[in-house]
């Protein structure tokens, strides 16, 4: 098991790809906080899902888009758990609209999760470690628009290529430390966030036609990735961004 004994943060871990992630970190030995913006069922069945893949936790309530929030989270997390070693910032969200018609509330509530919530979130973690013994690793959940343009979600995109940049910018910046810091970046996933583009059969059949794998990414896939670069197997990996996607984001071809 790749993660014994070690302690991990995932946010936005009540469904979706983040439940995935914690399932995952907990069937490699470790201990996980599970973070929701509300305390709820999701969250409690994705502690028990760890719990039954042999792993243990607890559930933390709160909305990481504010900072006192993400510092109280990981207050909790090491209060409860005693320690924290990785931080997955997991949680997202999206909202669709034509650049012309984004409005200010939208757009703050995509920056205020997706940027600021990762933002915040790895300050207090990194605050942690400096104040322990040092070394930690940190996962972001960024995407494929992390590079690539998505017409209608320019916030998003705006958003996870900033996750980018924060990224390498903290892998650099956190290294003395002994923190890694790393993205990974999922293409089409089945989960919530994309539910209306996957019920639609004809913008699903031209999604899939875009994959060279030709198929959707599974939470697993990503959890997988995620479990990589927080492990030690990963020790000498920091400041890039491993990309699950099917091959959708390079994926060219003439007639
Ligand atoms: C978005 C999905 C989208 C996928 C591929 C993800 O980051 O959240 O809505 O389908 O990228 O474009």
């Amino acid at each position: 098991m790749r993660l014994q004994g070690k302690v991990a943060l995932v946010t936005g871990s009540g469904r979706g790809i983040g439940q995935a992630i914690a399932v995952r970190l907990a069937r490699e030995g470790a201990r996980v906080a599970v973070e929701d913006r509300s305390d709820n069922a999701a969250a409690e069945e994705t502690l028990a899902e760890v719990r039954d893949a042999g792993g243990d936790g607890c559930v933390i309530a709160g909305d990481i888009s504010t900072p006192e929030v993400d510092r109280d989270v990981v207050a909790q997390a090491v209060a409860t758990l005693g320690r924290l070693d990785v931080l997955v910032n997991n949680a997202g969200i999206e909202k669709r609209a034509d650049f012309l018609d984004v409005t200010e509330g939208d757009f703050d509530a995509v920056l205020g999760v997706n940027l600021r919530g990762a933002f915040f979130a790895t300050q207090a973690f990194a605050r942690h470690v400096r104040d322990r013994d040092g070394g930690g690793a940190v996962v972001n959940v960024s995407s494929v628009h992390e590079e690539l343009p998505f017409p209608h979600f320019a916030s998003y995109a705006a958003s996870k290529g900033a996750v980018k940049m924060l990224m390498r910018n903290l892998a650099i910046e956190l290294a003395p430390l002994g923190i890694r810091v790393n993205n990974v970046a999922p293409g089409a996933v089945k989960t919530p966030i994309n539910a209306a583009l996957l019920s639609n059969k004809a913008e699903l059949d031209a999604l899939l036609a875009n994959i060279p794998l030709r198929r959707l990414g599974r939470p697993e896939d990503v959890a997988n990735a995620v479990a990589f670069l927080a492990s030690e197997e990963a020790a000498y990996v920091t400041g890039t961004t491993l990309f699950v996607d099917g091959g959708l984001l390079w994926n060219y071809s003439e007639q």
